[in-house]
């Protein structure tokens, strides 16, 4: 008799699982976004692809399938349009970075990337600003740049402070890109002026943990990407024998000490380059964000403010429309690019 009542008690609570779960499902705020039936009950069948690697694919799988806003998950939608992709990284357009990138902490303090309150990121890309235009970046970037930071780093790891009192001291006559940045954040006011630990001031501050935190970023954030992007772009030059042929005559012509400059004008370069990172982007295949905290409204479909929304650049740098035959490697595309291209790829 005890055992039927504790076999008849896990049956109900199974019971009342199940309702609650599928009562969860069809209330979804996300539930008339096109997508299979199963994403709006649960997260798992994106959590399996995200862990074998496949998130992406099969997000543009179904991008193929139910057009271009589509439910991923239960709290989770993507959109493949280059306006979404504009409205997502116009500055002040109110989208929120999400946990995902709080999660990523390299250091004592959180750095540029992993920043979620959007008035103080927007006072740290303020502070880098000068320090990363194209002109600084000619300056300081090569080949002081690696020779310092990479030099930084090793001490990092074993004496943090000690880089941070380098970098101060390279700044006074070795500048780089990090002791620019700290000469700006020296030189930045405290806010309001007073001298008080109000928000903005703290913003604009770099303690020395900042400064950790920032340059393990842009280690890791400038390392991989880079080298995985120069790797396929030699990888998809070799496998061109003819394109292989010009690009070499193209360099050949540099003048002996050639600059940045110089590089940046040759055509076949730049357009080989273009198509390189459009095919096989090292970034990542999108980007997350959540919308404003009121939620957004698109094509018609309300997406609560707490939903995370990718903008899924795989998809949209193989639309047929703005890059026909998008799975071939042409250089030429970026000659005369499609509207709107450029912007996405
Ligand atoms: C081909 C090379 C690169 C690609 C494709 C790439 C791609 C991206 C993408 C897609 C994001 C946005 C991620 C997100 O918000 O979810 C990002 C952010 C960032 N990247 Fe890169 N990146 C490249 C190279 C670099 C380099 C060389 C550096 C620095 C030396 C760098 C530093 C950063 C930083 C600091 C952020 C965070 C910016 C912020 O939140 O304001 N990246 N990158």
């Amino acid at each position: 008799m005890k055992g039927v009542t504790i076999y008849t008690a896990g049956a109900a609570l199974l019971a009342l699982f199940i309702v609650k779960y599928i009562l969860a499902g069809l209330l979804n705020p996300l539930s008339p976004i096109p997508g299979p039936w199963y994403t709006r009950f649960s997260t798992l069948p994106s959590k399996w692809h995200r862990l074998r690697g496949t998130k992406i694919v099969w997000v543009d799988s179904l991008h193929r399938r139910y057009g271009p806003i589509v439910r991923v998950d239960a709290g989770q939608v993507a959109i493949a349009e280059p306006a979404f992709w504009d409205a997502v990284g116009r500055v002040g357009g109110g989208f929120r970075k999400t946990p995902f990138h709080e999660r990523i902490r390299i250091g004592p303090e959180h750095f540029l990337f992993s920043m979620t309150d959007a008035k103080a990121h927007a006072a740290r890309r303020r502070l880098f600003a000068r320090a990363l235009t194209a002109d600084a970046l000619r300056r300081n970037w090569e080949p002081r740049w690696l020779r310092d930071v990479v030099g930084a780093n090793k001490v990092i790891a074993e004496k943090g402070t000690i880089a941070v009192r380098n970098l101060r001291a390279t700044g006074l006559d070795r500048p780089n890109l990090f002791s620019n940045m700290l000469a700006e954040a020296e030189k930045a006011p405290d806010g309001d002026g007073t001298g008080d630990d109000d928000v903005d001031g703290d913003a604009h501050r770099l303690t020395d943990d900042a400064i950790r935190s920032e340059v393990a970023g842009f280690l890791l954030a400038g390392s991989d990407t880079t080298s995985m992007a120069l790797t396929y772009t030699v990888w998809a030059v070799l496998r061109h024998p003819d394109l292989q042929r010009r690009l070499e005559h193209e360099l050949a012509g540099l003048p002996a000490a050639f600059s940045d400059r110089d590089l940046e004008a040759l055509p076949l370069l730049g357009n080989v380059l273009d198509e390189a990172l459009r095919l096989y982007s090292p970034g990542s295949p999108g980007i997350l964000r959540l919308p404003p905290r009121e939620g957004m409204t698109w094509r018609g479909y309300f997406i609560p403010g707490d939903t995370q929304v990718l903008a899924q650049q795989w998809t949209l740098v193989r639309d047929h429309a703005l890059f026909p035959d998008p799975e071939r490697f042409d250089e030429t595309r970026f000659e005369q690019p499609a509207e709107g291209a450029r912007r996405i790829a």
